[in-house]
């Protein structure tokens, strides 16, 4: 049969995620490079990673020692899987992990922060079954949560647009309220009030019984919902609970790891230690497709009381420990610790925290949220929820900023490499569009 062959770069066979099609074709934006904190267009402008990626390329984009590792690795060893059998490379990149969190001592790898928020539900549901409390299946989450897109994890997400379409999902999971509170519109940092709310899985407990609850999962920073910072003493509450009730505390770090809040993992940060915490992103400089469940010292003991010929866990993906992630990885940990990434973020922080939060009292800022070098800006609902938010994207896209627009918030989690003087230019970015409009 003779069909007309596709025209190249046609912008209709990849069916893009998270976008609606028609309007993207009407206007499309695209990349062809990228250094550090800037991405240079198809138009042939440069214009500033106000995002990171997605909240991922912390160390800056093309770094060179990682493009090496990826490009040496790829020549020595393309694939092997570790279902049973496996290669040094992922051994030395899950040690590299696991060194960075202390009182971790193994992490299960996968493919994407949704993977590895599967792979902690399961592991918690396993857990109590192979302690003999296998009555624990309630699995928590919290309103406003993204834990990705796979069953689990949108299950115990909270952000309803993105479970519309896809029926019941996990019969199991109930909702802690968010910390979204009106009176902290222009908190710096962690709010003073909310910590109450923690209080809400007391009440599942109440109602439902600990010997029911499995586990409960929540980002300490609430990120890709809006960026919401935990009031003070929230996090401790959470795990109090936990402790009293036998709950596991899983935190979903995949936007917070790797140094987004000055430490390692977010959790060093606030000082509140989880019993699991799910990663990804900057886990490779978001190179290569890596994440991955760091379980506390000790948890995974509970596995080993079956048979030795079989599997601890029923689970694993065919690319968990893919060489050329497990490479990317290493090197990604190396250039961490050798540029000092995670100290330079923690030296930016107040820089970041002073711009934003120069732009309250602009025409329509409604709240600015800042944790780490993670931001928000909301803006004033203009017509439909969302309208306000998208035209700021788009005027900010052409003046030569990348912010994620959230609802009618401006997200923004630079490279963490960033200095002073890219940090002021994106306020006066922001200052310019905000004043104009
Ligand atoms: C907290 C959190 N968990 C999970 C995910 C899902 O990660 P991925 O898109 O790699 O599947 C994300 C993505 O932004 C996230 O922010």
């Amino acid at each position: 049969m003779n069909e007309t062959p596709k025209i190249p770069n046609d912008l209709d066979s990849f069916w893009m995620p998270f976008t609606s099609s028609r309007a993207f074709k009407a206007h499309p934006r695209l990349h062809v490079g990228a250094k550090g904190c800037y991405y240079t267009g198809a138009d042939g402008k440069e214009r500033i990673d106000g995002t990171g990626g997605l909240w991922c390329c912390n160390a800056g984009h093309g770094h060179p020692r990682i493009t090496e590792a990826i490009q040496r690795q790829a020549a020595a060893l393309d694939f092997a899987h570790s279902f049973g059998q496996g290669h040094p490379i992922a051994f030395e990149a899950a040690s590299r992990l696991v060194d960075l969190a202390r009182g971790f001592d193994q992490v299960f790898l996968t493919n994407s922060g949704s993977e590895a928020v599967d792979t902690a539900m399961k592991i918690a549901l396993a857990y109590h079954a192979a302690r003999g409390e296998g009555t624990r299946r309630i699995l928590v989450g919290r309103q406003k949560a993204y834990h990705g897109i796979n069953f689990g994890g949108l299950s115990v997400g909270g952000i309803g647009l993105n479970k519309g379409q896809f029926g019941t999902l996990y019969p199991a999971a109930l909702h802690l309220r968010h910390t979204n509170l009106p009176e902290n519109a222009f908190a710096k940092g962690q709010p003073e009030t909310g910590a109450h709310l923690a209080g809400d899985l007391q009440e599942i407990v109440d109602t439902h019984g600990a010997h029911r609850v499995a586990a409960v999962i929540v980002e300490p920073v609430s990120g890709a919902g809006g960026v919401f910072p935990p009031p003070k003493g929230y996090l401790e509450r959470l795990r109090e609970i936990c402790d009293t009730h036998g709950i596991l505390l899983i935190f979903d770090e995949v936007i917070t790891g790797f140094g987004r809040m000055g430490t390692a993992f977010a959790y060093q940060h606030f000082g509140v230690t989880p019993d699991l915490i799910t990663a990804a992103k900057g886990m490779t400089n978001a190179t290569v497709p890596m994440g991955g469940v760091f379980a506390r010292s000790g948890l995974r003991d509970a596995f080993m009381e079956g048979p030795e010929t079989m599997p601890d866990l029923f689970h694993g993906y065919t690319y968990s420990g893919h060489p050329l992630a497990a490479a990317a990885c290493i090197a990604t940990l190396d250039v961490y610790r050798d540029e000092r990434v995670f100290e330079k973020a923690a030296a930016m922080a107040g820089p970041w925290e002073e711009m934003l939060h120069g732009l309250k009292g602009l025409p329509n800022v409604v709240s600015i949220r800042n944790a780490g070098l993670t931001g928000a800006v909301e803006l004033a609902k203009d017509g439909d929820v969302g309208a306000a938010g998208r035209a700021a994207y788009a005027s900010l896209w052409d003046k030569g900023l990348i912010v994620r627009p959230i609802g009618d918030s401006l997200a923004m989690s630079p490279p963490l490499v960033i200095d002073q003087e890219i940090i002021s230019t994106i306020g006066e970015l922001l200052r310019e569009y905000l004043a104009a409009r």
